[in-house]
């Protein structure tokens, strides 16, 4: 069933990619096959290679692979201390519940492969809730498990050749507006307690909830993706890196119903408890769509900290907020360490800059009203906005003043309508320095002629080099 690299044959060939470098060869008895060469880049190559279809996956879009994608990484999994495997979804529709990686294994989407998510709830295990969260977001209790699923691996990787994987949300959404979920919505892809791992080169669309969530993991490139939800759809935060160290987040378009990317680490007594942050974090080259939500937020769900985040190179059209930080009474935990620059914003429906100390949403009673949220250190510089509603509304909590902000080269073009009715800058329980920026910001902020600083070292994540893989296979 599992064959190393060269050995791999398939019957069908449908389509020759342009980048895919095919040798035709006249087969005496079957007529042509092409073999063809992909390369892609990865963090690490595998020396084993598997299709779907040697574990009896059929692309239709009606069949279900849920079988198949687990006893296919099953299989492979005895591979992890041999090279490693990859396991290649050819062009088709690939309908699947719920599946778990495992370690030194590559899960490759061809050009044309589209995994779609089942809509039959007794094809999605259920998973017992985050202990950061202590329930599931949706509601108390357990939780389905994601789409892709893993937990304590080390060196996974989710590529492709910008294959998809459909999330089908609809039914989910459905249940959520209706108020049918009894427990909390499937992610599509989740991965925990890991270290090195890759998610690149894919166009996610529709997922159920959340798109992308590694939690209390390590040394993360996700990169490269495109991912799509319509924009009033529940909750579809792009991609949530949630207690989790040594992040890298580049090249990535994101059309979404709420955050591009929330960065989380648990949730007020929950997340206190566990209390692990989210740390050394770059984000960079993000193209974000969210009418309703943050290009870029910072929790709410923020109860192990967030420090060290940088963020470079965004672009954000049509959305609600640019940076926004979002936390409350009960939350506990810290945002510090926070540089924005560069960032390019047409059409901010809202604010370019939103702090709120006040954003509550409790898991429970449970929370401790003495845990006070220590945000401090937010530094924002060379910010360009075009018609923008508001400047900044940005509100601390009282005798808990967020501090340390500093802005700089900032211009913001407010939009007509609302230029003559609103205040542009609404603070109040901060402080900080501004300078050069257009509107004038308010007095909490007192006027300095500084540039906020950047970073100039690099982040360990930064130094990580992709090596060129391979895939060799008749069926592209
Ligand atoms: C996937 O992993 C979860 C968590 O370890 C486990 O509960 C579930 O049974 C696994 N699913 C399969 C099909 O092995
Ligand atoms: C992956 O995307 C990068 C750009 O982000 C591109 O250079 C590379 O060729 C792509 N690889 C594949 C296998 O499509
Ligand atoms: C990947 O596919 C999506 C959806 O078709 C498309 O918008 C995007 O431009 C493609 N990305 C690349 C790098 O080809
Ligand atoms: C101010 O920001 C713009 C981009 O928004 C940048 O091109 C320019 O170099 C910045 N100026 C300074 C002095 O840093
Ligand atoms: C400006 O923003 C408003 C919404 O506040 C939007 O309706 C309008 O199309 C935008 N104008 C331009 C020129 O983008
Ligand atoms: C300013 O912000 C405070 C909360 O900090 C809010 O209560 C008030 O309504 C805001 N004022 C305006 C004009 O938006």
């Amino acid at each position: 069933m599992v064959f190393s690299q060269k050995e791999i044959k398939s019957p069908r060939w449908t389509l020759i990619e342009i980048n895919v470098i095919c040798v035709i060869s006249i087969v005496l008895i079957f007529g042509s096959l092409a073999e063809c060469n992909l390369d892609y880049l990865a963090i690490n190559c595998r020396k084993h290679s598997a299709v779907l279809t040697d574990f009896g996956g059929v692309g239709d879009g009606k069949t279900s692979n849920t079988k198949a994608f687990n006893t296919a990484i099953t299989k492979l999994s005895q591979y992890a201390n041999d090279g490693g495997a990859q396991l290649i979804v050819p062009p088709g529709k690939w309908l699947t519940g719920s599946f778990n990686l495992t370690s030194h294994f590559t899960l490759f989407l061809q050009k044309g492969a589209v995994i779609l998510g089942s809509q039959d709830e007794s094809q999605w295990p259920q998973l017992p809730p985050l202990p950061s969260y202590g329930r599931g977001r949706d509601a108390p209790g357990p939780r389905f498990s994601s789409l892709i699923f893993g937990t304590h691996l080390t060196d996974v990787i989710i590529t492709g050749n910008n294959g998809t994987i459909d999330g089908q949300g609809s039914y989910w959404w459905d249940k959520f507006h209706n108020k049918q979920l009894k427990i909390t919505r499937p992610y599509m892809i989740e991965i925990l307690y890991s270290d090195q791992i890759q998610i690149s080169n894919l166009t996610l669309i529709n997922s159920p909830s959340w798109f992308v969530h590694p939690t209390y993991s390590s040394n993360i490139i996700i990169k490269g993706l495109t991912i799509l939800a319509p924009v009033d759809s529940p909750n579809t935060d792009g991609i949530d890196p949630d207690s989790s160290t040594n992040v890298r987040i580049e090249d990535n378009y994101i059309v979404s119903g709420d955050d591009c990317i929330a960065i989380k680490s648990g949730w007020d007594q929950y997340g206190i408890k566990f209390g692990k942050p989210s740390k050394q974090i770059i984000i960079r080259r993000l193209t974000c769509i969210s009418p309703d939500s943050a290009m870029i937020a910072l929790g709410s769900e923020m109860s192990g900290g967030i420090e060290n985040v940088r963020v470079e190179d965004v672009t954000a059209i049509n959305t609600e907020s640019a940076v926004r930080i979002k936390s409350a009474v009960g939350r506990g935990g810290y945002v510090k360490d926070i540089f924005v620059k560069g960032v390019k914003l047409n059409t901010i429906l809202r604010y370019v800059f939103w702090l709120t100390g006040s954003y509550g949403d409790h898991p429970d009673n449970g929370f401790d009203p003495k845990a006070l949220p220590k945000i401090t250190g937010i530094i924002f510089r060379d910010v360009i906005a075009k018609n923008v509603t508001v400047a900044g509304q940005l509100e601390g909590i009282s005798n808990d003043p967020f501090t340390g902000i500093c802005i700089s080269n900032v211009t913001i073009e407010l939009s007509e309508l609302k230029k003559k009715k609103k205040l542009p800058w609404n603070c109040t329980d901060v402080s900080g320095v501004t300078s050069n920026v257009v509107p004038k910001p308010c007095d909490l902020l007192s006027e300095k002629k500084i540039e906020c600083p950047f970073p100039t070292d690099k982040l360990a994540i930064e130094d990580v080099q992709f090596k060129t893989c391979n895939i060799k296979s008749s069926v592209f």
